[in-house]
């Protein structure tokens, strides 16, 4: 048995950090890690632990989460499951659990699917690889919460010792630590 890491990006850092659990979780359990967009096929019972991180833009998930979730609720929450939203809010320490952060506290209080544990990642900013409205808008949002305004700049705001923390916890529930 294994574990399954989906991820919904748009921009790759969920990818990273999906990347990254895999990485951490070698030797304690196998991975297979899968971009939402492709998991028609998969079998989730074929896993012993499933978790599923996917970022905001512009105020939402990828519909993809939702229907994905609606879909397979009831085998989700038959399973020990994870579950972690990405995004830039999530930078100030203070957004950064699944009560304070507002897109994960709203996706969790109106989801049938219960995830055994959940976390909030801060995720990154990268500017110059933005298209010339996304620039203009993140700017702006940068300006308006005290953050980053140089769009020659990337930050990468995501606290890879969190992630590992968030690894070992997928490991624990999984019943391999
Ligand atoms: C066009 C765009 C819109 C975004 N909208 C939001 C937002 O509404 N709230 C927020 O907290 N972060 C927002 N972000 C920040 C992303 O969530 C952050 O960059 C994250 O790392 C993206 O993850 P991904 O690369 O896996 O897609 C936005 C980023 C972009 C590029």
């Amino acid at each position: 048995m294994k574990a399954l890491l989906l991820y919904s990006t748009t921009d790759g850092q969920t990818r990273a950090i999906a990347s990254y659990i895999a990485n951490s979780l070698q030797g304690a359990l196998a991975c297979d890690v899968v971009d939402l967009q492709d998991a028609g096929a998969v079998r989730l019972a074929d896993y012993q632990v499933v978790a599923l991180g996917a970022s905001i833009r512009y105020g939402h998930f990828n519909p993809v989460l939702d229907k994905f979730v609606r879909q397979h609720a009831d085998e989700l929450n038959r399973l020990p499951t994870a579950f972690y939203g990405v995004n830039l809010t999530a930078r100030k320490p203070e957004k950064r659990t699944p009560q304070t952060n507002p897109y994960v506290r709203k996706f969790l209080l109106a989801s049938p699917w219960k995830p055994t544990t959940s976390a909030v990642f801060a995720g990154a900013l990268r500017y110059p690889r933005y298209r010339w409205l996304d620039k203009v808008m993140i700017r702006f949002i940068m300006r308006m919460t005290g953050g980053e305004t140089d769009t020659s700049k990337e930050v990468e705001y995501t606290d890879w010792n969190e992630v590992e923390r968030f690894a070992q916890e997928i490991a624990r529930i999984a019943g391999k630590q």
